[in-house]
């Protein structure tokens, strides 16, 4: 099983993972119910856009639109935002969810290593959890640039390798033969996909500069099932070895006792923001 390829092919990105929210839905659940920060993620990702007045903005996967439905009364009067994924799927969702919003958003299908958009469109690019997914950064990463203009902004968020570590775990005792892959992805030998502990080295060679910003968070499960949910949203349900019932109903089990001896089951979390641009640097660091 190859599931870091898996994980940057597009097929499967499309067609099959996010071809609607559904399995985004699962796993933002277990962030939305059970983190311990007083900020919700796309709140403090808003925060740090500084979007202003007639600001023309582009977000490279978009899913199913969060970031603007969640913040959707801060938004400057006459900002044009324009939603793009790869998924078709999630661009219909995105467009069903805002575009009666009476902000100017524009919705459409895209693929982040080749936007249809003219050199110098943009005053703000956003990459939330998406880079990862990407097979040519360097290509990617120069398209931003692209429709950049010269005093843009860019943001990508993405996660580190000690994200989720715990519940990687546990997806170990549901998928022991996914041991070889999921050892790889939360080790530094990962490279090669863009995280918190090499996104700087991608980002220097399109932007002089970059800055991080970490969310500082981490979640207390009091629950079971929305820890399986997570888990059975991911690709890892989408190999050829699916648990049996009675492995699943251990596991489950396993987990209730925890949650009943410790109160919560603590899930380590590991994520941030890469702002960078052309000619300035953040001054306002939050
Ligand atoms: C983890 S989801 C994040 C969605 C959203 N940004 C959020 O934070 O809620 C990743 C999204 O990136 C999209 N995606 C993956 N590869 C892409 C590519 N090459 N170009 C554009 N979008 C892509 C997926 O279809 C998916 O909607």
């Amino acid at each position: 099983m190859s599931q870091p390829t898996i994980i940057q092919d597009a097929d499967y990105l499309q067609n099959n993972q996010y071809k609607s929210s559904a399995n985004l839905d699962a796993r933002a659940a277990l962030h939305r119910r059970f983190r311990t920060a007083v900020t919700p993620w796309q709140v403090w990702v808003f925060d740090h856009l500084e979007l202003r007045e007639g600001t023309a903005v582009l977000e490279c996967g978009c899913g199913p639109g969060w970031l603007w439905r969640e913040n959707i009364a801060r938004i400057p009067p006459d900002c044009h935002i324009t939603l793009t994924d790869l998924s078709a799927g999630m661009v219909a969702e995105t467009k069903t969810a805002l575009q009666h919003s009476g902000h100017d958003f524009r919705f459409q299908s895209a693929n982040i290593q080749k936007l249809p958009f003219p050199d110098d469109s943009f005053d703000v690019v956003i990459a939330n959890h998406m880079l990862y997914h990407v097979p040519d950064l360097p290509t990617a990463l120069r398209e931003v640039r692209r429709v950049l203009k010269g005093d843009g902004r860019f943001f990508a968020a993405t996660n580190g390798q000690n994200h989720l570590r715990e519940l990687w775990q546990i997806g170990l005792e549901l998928w022991p033969e996914a041991n070889d892959w999921l050892q790889q992805l939360l080790s530094a030998e990962w490279s090669f996909s863009f995280q918190l502990e090499n996104g700087k080295e991608w980002l220097t060679a399109v932007f002089p500069h970059i800055s991080l910003f970490r969310y500082d968070d981490h979640l207390a499960v009091t629950e079971a099932e929305p820890i399986l949910d997570f888990l059975f949203s991911t690709s890892l349900a989408g190999s050829n070895h699916q648990p049996e019932p009675e492995t699943v109903a251990q596991v489950r089990q396993k987990l209730t006792q925890q949650i009943t001896r410790d109160s919560a089951i603590h899930i380590t979390k590991d994520t941030g923001l890469f702002y960078c641009s052309g000619i300035r640097p953040f001054l306002h660091p939050l």
